[in-house]
């Protein structure tokens, strides 16, 4: 099984609070369903999620009380997303249903835990997907915490029997700088371990390649000898779709990870 992450930036328009890329996840579930491969999909939250968290403070835990208007109003409004997401795939042919990560995950001090795993696997087994997402979820030290998608692949690649992974986003992988502000960045068909610690010492500080380094760490955490983790752009029309059909595409792959 192939696990996948619609990235909150390919599904909506993140500058916009609510803005659902309906057309773009349309495509996407074609591509998906007409790869014929056995798929899990994890999607973020974009601007129905990282919009009032940052506001609110979400990320921090319980402080006051005003912020609880906002984690349930977080968690209506990345369900609406989630059931906009499950509509497409449906239309594509798709049997999925949307699994809100607070009904079988808890978080401790931000370190994502699934408590009760069962109803999902049950669901897998049947062929139904059942697609998690980023949302607020309680903590137990915290109160509540954000538990981002590519928490949730991690947690979801150890549970189930998962070949390769893949982060959908609508930048074309990990370039060597930005490539916003510097001409000579390159982007990197393949990254490990001592490539990624090597741009990140020549980046300084900031994630200058715009904030991908933390997910490209995630992907190495993912990638095994026998698992590859590739980092794709969601946003260019059939890409995702060559990917999985086994063909060369523009993307960049985490090798070698630490397991
Ligand atoms: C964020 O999840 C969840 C909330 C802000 C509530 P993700 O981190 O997976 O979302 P994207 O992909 O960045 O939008």
């Amino acid at each position: 099984m192939i696990i996948i992450k619609l990235g909150g930036s390919v599904i909506t328009d993140k500058s916009q609070y609510r803005k659902f890329n309906q057309e773009r996840v349309s495509k996407l579930c074609k591509e998906i369903k007409d790869s014929g491969l056995e798929v899990l999909v994890v999607h973020g939250a974009g601007s129905f999620g990282h919009v009032l968290a940052r506001q609110y403070g979400l990320q921090n835990g319980f402080s006051s009380n005003d912020q609880i208007i906002a984690a349930a109003q977080v968690q209506y409004d990345t369900r609406d997303l989630s059931q906009m997401i499950i509509k497409e795939m449906l239309s594509a042919g798709i049997p999925a249903v949307s699994v809100a990560p607070g009904s079988c995950f808890v978080m401790n001090n931000d370190k994502l835990i699934a408590t009760d795993t069962e109803a999902i696997e049950r669901l897998n087994k049947l062929g139904i997907m059942p697609v998690t997402f980023g949302d607020v979820v309680t903590d137990r030290t915290k109160g509540f915490g954000i538990c981002s998608g590519d928490q949730l692949m991690e947690v979801l690649a150890e549970l189930f029997d998962i070949k390769k992974v893949i982060f959908v986003s609508d930048i074309d992988g990990l370039y060597t700088a930005d490539p916003k502000t510097n001409k000579g960045a390159r982007l990197l068909g393949s990254v490990d371990p001592e490539m990624l610690q090597k741009i990140k010492s020549e980046s300084g500080v900031d994630d200058v390649t715009g904030g991908v380094l933390s997910k490209v760490e995630a992907m190495l955490r993912m990638s095994t000898k026998n698992r590859d983790c590739v980092l794709v752009n969601g946003t260019v029309d059939g890409r995702l779709g060559a990917l999985l059909r086994g063909e060369t595409v523009t993307c960049t792959i985490a090798r070698g990870g630490t397991k």
